[in-house]
């Protein structure tokens, strides 16, 4: 039997964090790895599709490419549409979502490109159309280019799945790995978080260190799709086993809520055991016993007027804390403000590129190790 044609593969990323992807995707193997606007194409068949889903820590999601075509109006959309082979990928009786952007094209209206497509795949493959489906077709057109890919995932990849309570502002666990990469962590030195909120730091670290998949709790929209193989898809997550760590991951927080949260999240992880979360104000944070490693938070940053004079005092505390208790250590900030960084007196090396948070545009600072 000869090799199924493999196909061209998207790895959609937070902005600002592509090139922590791309180098994520060539680790662990991965084929033709291209950083392109957006995010980071390679090519493979489906077992490469689940593995990236199941694997990769930083993608939102997993897309792939099922045509590309040049479309003027709207007409030659109906037409170019209806000649996609749909039911390579989609099954007649899958509900399905279309979605659709538009940019710089003669096509201008993405509800229209939507329907268009909609329509196609309903009359070629008979496929009902509904908003609320869990398979979800994309169109982009984009300088009369239309490319047309189907999402993967389903539900964003930073639900991991096992992690259940969050609190008010957390770090999307995507976006958590992407930092913990930039900082050099590579799963062999303890991590600390005393702004733990709901231990999204910690438990990626904690997983990281043991080998732990980030897809292995969920499920995923590719489950749906033509090329699906049950049997092997359980293979792949069965051949997977997690490592034990000597290290230990700790996390603090001021407040009760975050620590009990936090404690939830690393027993459904399955990170209980090599993690440790206590109730604790950053002035009273001392050093955990063994080897140095990495000190990582993501302070509240203050969107409201007034909040500035407790917000420099809380950013200057943490970095006496840091300074006085934790040599050998590095120290690494998310914040979206300069001053505030610099408010800790730590020795940053220049920061990250900024990368797009809930709406924010937050920085990455880091120290070496603390003399
Ligand atoms: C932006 S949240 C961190 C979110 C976290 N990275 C997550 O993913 O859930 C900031 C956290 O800092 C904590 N915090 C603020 N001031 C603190 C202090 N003085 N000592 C310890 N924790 C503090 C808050 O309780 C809050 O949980």
């Amino acid at each position: 039997m000869s090799e199924p044609t493999p196909f061209e593969i998207f790895l959609v990323a937070t902005p600002g964090l592509e090139a922590g992807l791309r180098d994520e995707a060539v680790e662990r193997g991965f084929a033709d790895v291209t950083l392109i606007d957006g995010g980071v194409a390679l090519t493979g068949g489906w077992p490469d599709v689940w593995r990236a889903n199941l694997e990769l820590r930083g993608p939102t999601r997993v897309l792939v490419r099922i045509a590309s075509f040049r479309v003027m109006h709207l007409a030659q959309l109906d037409k170019r549409s209806r000649k996609v082979p749909w039911g390579a990928f989609l099954k007649p009786d899958t509900p399905v979502m279309v979605e659709a952007s538009c940019r710089k094209s003669k096509i201008y209206h993405a509800g229209a490109a939507a329907q268009r497509v909609a329509t196609a795949i309903k009359e070629e493959l008979g496929a009902p159309i509904r908003d609320d489906a869990e398979l979800r077709v994309m169109v982009r057109i984009e300088d009369d280019l239309a490319t047309i890919s189907i999402d993967t995932s389903g539900e964003s990849l930073h639900k991991r799945g096992h992690k259940e309570a969050v609190n008010r502002a957390p770090m999307r666990e995507t976006m958590a790995s992407m930092f913990l990469r930039q900082c050099g962590f590579a799963g062999v030195e303890p991590v600390l978080d005393p702004m733990c909120g709901s231990g999204t730091f910690v438990i990626e670290a904690a997983e990281i260190a043991t080998g732990l998949k980030p897809g292995r709790t969920r499920s995923f929209a590719f489950e749906q799709l033509v090329g699906f193989d049950a049997a092997a898809w359980q293979a792949m997550k069965a051949a997977a086993i997690p490592a034990s760590s000597e290290l230990r991951f700790h996390g603090s927080d001021r407040d009760a809520g975050a620590v009990a949260m936090s404690r939830e999240n690393a027993e459904r992880a399955g990170v209980s055991g090599i993690t440790s979360f206590t109730e604790l104000d950053i002035a009273d944070l001392t050093r955990p016993d063994g080897p140095p490693g990495l000190v990582i938070i993501n302070p509240p940053y203050g969107t409201r007027i007034g909040d500035k004079s407790a917000l420099q005092a809380l950013y200057a505390q943490f970095g006496k804390v840091m300074k006085q208790r934790f040599k050998g250590w590095r120290i690494a900030i998310i914040t979206t403000d300069a001053g505030l960084a610099k408010q800790t007196g730590l020795p940053f090396d220049p920061p990250s590129a900024p990368v797009l948070h809930g709406g924010l545009r937050v920085t990455l600072w880091q120290t070496r190790p603390l003399r």
